[in-house]
Order: structure tokens, then sequence, then C-alpha cells
């Protein structure tokens, strides 16, 4: 069976990274979390106190910074320069900078070169913002995922409360609408559904409703390819 490709992007907290976990672990296909990527080198520019405007400290610190995933535990935990920050990126510190790094070309240069690296093989699960339009637009498979924003407030409130995070309701409700704002508005690889994506709202459907749709998706693109 021929491998391909599936690229899910949708706006903050509808629940991609859920749906791409449980759906690479089915197809034993990798996953790429791209987001982790983007919230790992915010991580990193925050610590060594790297402004966004500064293009030179970007780019240096862009060659100093090492991003790899490991399974911890059955978790998919993200390490920058072999520290597992995967606690720290889900922070609100982290996530109230993250998406005016993410709008930074030479950022998204350089993390769009890994993940199309980390593609070349197929057989991966990607979940982002750009995936489909900008990373594969060729990928056999493109869903773009939303939800109601209640709904992802409230899917949001309670992964942070499993995590131990104590966020109030009104922080993480200000941080998805503005993190939806930038996403959508920059001018380099704008949050948008691909043409050629298929559109899931996922606000009424359960994990494995999502779950079974998308299988019968993808099984239905792999025998297309195999063709
Ligand atoms: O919190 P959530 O899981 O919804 O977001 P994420 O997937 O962890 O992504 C965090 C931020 O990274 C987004 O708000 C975007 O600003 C940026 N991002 C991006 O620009 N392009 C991607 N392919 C993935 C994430």
């Amino acid at each position: 069976m021929k491998k391909i490709i599936i690229a899910i992007d949708g706006f903050s907290s509808c629940g991609k990274s859920t749906l791409a976990k449980s759906l690479a672990q089915h197809l034993q296909y990798a996953y790429i979390d791209s987001g982790a990527m983007y919230r790992a080198t915010t991580l990193y520019l925050l610590r060594n106190e790297v402004l966004p405007a500064n293009e030179a400290g970007i780019k240096k610190a862009l060659q100093q910074i090492d991003i790899q995933f490991k399974r911890i535990n059955e978790v998919n935990t993200t390490f920058l320069n072999g520290e597992n920050v995967e606690s720290e990126i889900r922070g609100l510190e982290v996530s109230s900078h993250v998406s005016e790094v993410a709008a930074i070309s030479t950022v998204r240069r350089s993390m769009v070169n890994i993940q199309r690296t980390a593609g070349r093989q197929k057989g991966i699960v990607m979940d982002g913002r750009d995936i489909g339009t900008v990373v594969f637009p060729k990928a056999e498979l493109k869903i773009f995922l939303t939800a109601t924003l209640e709904e992802r407030i409230r899917r949001r409130v309670l992964q942070l409360e499993k995590q131990g995070k104590n966020i109030s309701r009104e922080e993480i409700e200000k941080n998805l609408q503005h993190r939806d704002h930038i996403d959508s508005t920059r001018a380099d690889s704008p949050l948008r559904q691909a043409e050629d994506a298929v559109l899931i709202d996922n606000t009424n459907l359960s994990e494995p409703e999502q779950l079974a749709m998308t299988i019968a998706l993808a099984q239905e693109r792999m025998i297309k390819e195999n063709e």
C-alpha cells in the first residue's frame, strides 16, 4: 500500500492534534505537531530575549535551535536542544507570543524546511495552520477542522486543568481570539482552508466519530493512490 500525506489545519484549540495523533496511530504513520515547533522556537527566543524585530538575532537563534519529538509514556513530547519543554511550551507565556513569532517569514521558512524533510517518505500526519496550503500543497488528504469558539474554549480549559495549569477562562478566550486573528491575517502563509480540503465541523462530534470519518477519507485516498 502506497503511503500518503495527511494535512490537518484549523483554528486554535479545535482538536487538530487529538485527531492527528489518533489517526497517525491507527495508520501507523508518523505524527508531527507543527505548532509545537513554533512554540519551542518562541520559548527559545523568550529565554534569550530576542525580540521579533531583531532579524539578525532571529537568524542566529534559528541556527542554534534543535527541535526533536520523542514518545515518553505514550505521550508525544517536545525537546528543545535536548531539554523536555513539553509542559512549558503549552503555558500562557509562550501562547501569548507564539503567533507574533510564527508571523516572521524567516522563522516560517526554517520550520517549513524541517517539516518538508519529515514528509519526504510520506506516511505522515501533520497538523497546523499552513500544512495543506504551503507545506504540502499536494497532500493526498487535507482536512480543515472547525468548532465553535465556545466549544474550543471549553476544550482548552479542560486540557489545561488536566495538566495542572491554572489559567482563567477569560485568559484562554482572549488568547484563542488573539491567535486566531494574527494567524488568519498575517501576510506570510495565513491560516485558510485549502480549496481541496475537506471541511469538518467537530463541535458536536465525539473523538471516535471524527476519527472514524477521517479514517474513511484516508482509506479512500489510499485506494486512489494505489489504483
Ligand atoms: O493551541 P493550538 O494547539 O491550537 O495551537 P498550536 O497548533 O500549538 O500552534 C501554536 C501557534 O503556532 C499558532 O497559533 C500559530 O501562530 C503557529 N502555527 C503556525 O503559524 N503554523 C503552523 N503550521 C502551526 C502553528
